[in-house]
């Protein structure tokens, strides 16, 4: 037992036991809403890993500090100087070797899910998206008819390009998680595929005017059947009201 007397066994223990039940904890939280795209899955995965190796981290500095205040505190009627230090190659060799390793690490896992996210599928749909101070329109390449409410089919890959009119207008479903600026003089472009049916909304993310927090679209996941009737019926009033150009 006089191992548990080592300051280096102590700092272990407390950073195995106190990352574990703070990763316990944070990974309990529904920090995220419920998913609805293939793209979710694997970016709240991303999202778990980082904040389990943020607990870790978080544990070590800590029990670091703390085992250091204990075991190294003054004792008693200690008036003497404390050790002459000239700081210390190898530890600080150590210090800048693991986080830049952890950094590297983190740093590769999500260039692999941002492939995986961004992989062009096949059957892909393509939808150009505007946004405008302060609403956004689609235009459905497929059938070519614009609306204001985005209408989705479960389960198909849909590619969305995206310009502005204006300024920076940036397109969110938080239950998509995917989220791409529209910028002015270039298409930008993201890919979604929904996974789950409902009502969603689309959330402009770039403060952009007065009306920023308005800039919201309706976003709906429903069947093929649906959306085919819903698009006829789109066709229709476009072409009571004369039609796109
Ligand atoms: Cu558009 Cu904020």
């Amino acid at each position: 037992m006089r191992n548990l007397r080592n300051p280096f066994v102590q700092v272990g223990i407390w950073t195995l036991g106190v990352g574990a039940v703070l990763s316990v904890i944070v990974l309990s939280v529904p920090w995220l809403p419920e998913d609805a795209s293939t793209q979710a899955g694997t970016i709240d995965t991303l999202y778990d890993v980082l904040a389990v190796i943020s607990c870790f981290v978080f544990a070590l500095v800590i029990s670091i500090l703390l085992v250091s205040v204990v075991h190294f505190r003054r004792r008693h009627n200690d008036l003497s100087d404390g050790e002459p230090i000239h700081g210390n190659t190898t530890l600080e060799a150590v210090w800048t070797a693991i986080p830049a390793l952890l950094m590297l690490g983190a740093a590769v896992y999500s260039a692999l899910v941002l492939a995986n996210i961004e992989e062009p599928k096949a059957n892909t749909q393509t939808v150009d998206v505007t946004g405008q101070q302060f609403a956004w329109t689609f235009k459905y390449e497929q059938g070519n008819f614009r609306t204001g409410v985005l209408f989705l089919v479960k389960g198909t890959p849909y590619h969305f390009k995206m310009h502005s009119k204006d300024v920076i207008h940036s397109f969110w479903v938080p239950e998509f998680r995917m989220k791409k600026d529209a910028v002015p003089g270039m298409t930008t472009d993201t890919r979604v595929t929904p996974t789950r049916y409902g009502h969603f909304t689309l959330v402009c993310t770039e403060l952009c005017g007065l009306g920023h927090s308005t800039m919201r679209a309706p976003v709906i996941v429903g069947n093929q059947a649906a959306f085919d009737r819903w698009a006829a019926l789109q066709k229709k009033k476009q072409s009571q009201v004369g039609g796109i150009s």
